[in-house]
């Protein structure tokens, strides 16, 4: 379980990477803070591409700087998003990140925090917002 602060401090971080998106063709920006068990914070933004199909979301970004890094163990993600910037809405993580999160988050206790202001969120569990997900587990 997270605490307050801690939840707070992502959802600042989330909302710090907006502006550095990369979205010339949606124009919906997405910045997302990645908790590691070891108390390091990864951020991403969606980077967008004229051929499309290379789009990467921003929780995509943050969990593959955290992997280059060897570091493999995650507490939480708190992900925002809105078009132009502007968080109206929460912005849930599509079907293909939350299958990156099965693979490396354990989805009994994977937190998923979705906010529109450091006031306004709520926090889903990996295994609410993807059940009966396949995964490493499946293959073992
Ligand atoms: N996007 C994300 O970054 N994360 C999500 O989970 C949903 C979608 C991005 C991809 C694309 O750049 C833009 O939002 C519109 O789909």
């Amino acid at each position: 379980m997270l605490k307050e602060n801690d939840v707070k401090k992502l959802i600042e971080f989330a909302i710090q990477q907006l502006p550095k998106a990369y979205v010339p063709y949606s124009n919906y920006r997405v910045g997302a803070a990645l908790l590691a068990k070891n108390g390091t914070i990864y951020t991403g933004c969606n980077i967008e591409n004229a051929a499309y199909t290379p789009c990467n979301c921003a929780e995509r970004t943050a969990f593959f700087k955290a992997i280059s890094e060897e570091v493999k163990e995650f507490e939480a993600i708190c992900v925002v998003g809105g078009k132009g910037g502007i968080l109206n809405d929460y912005a849930a993580p599509c079907g293909v990140c939350r299958q990156v999160m099965m693979e490396f988050c354990n989805p009994e206790s994977f937190e998923i925090i979705l906010a529109t202001s450091t006031e306004q969120y709520e926090i889903f569990k990996l295994k609410d917002l993807f059940p009966m997900g396949f995964g490493p587990g499946n293959l073992a």
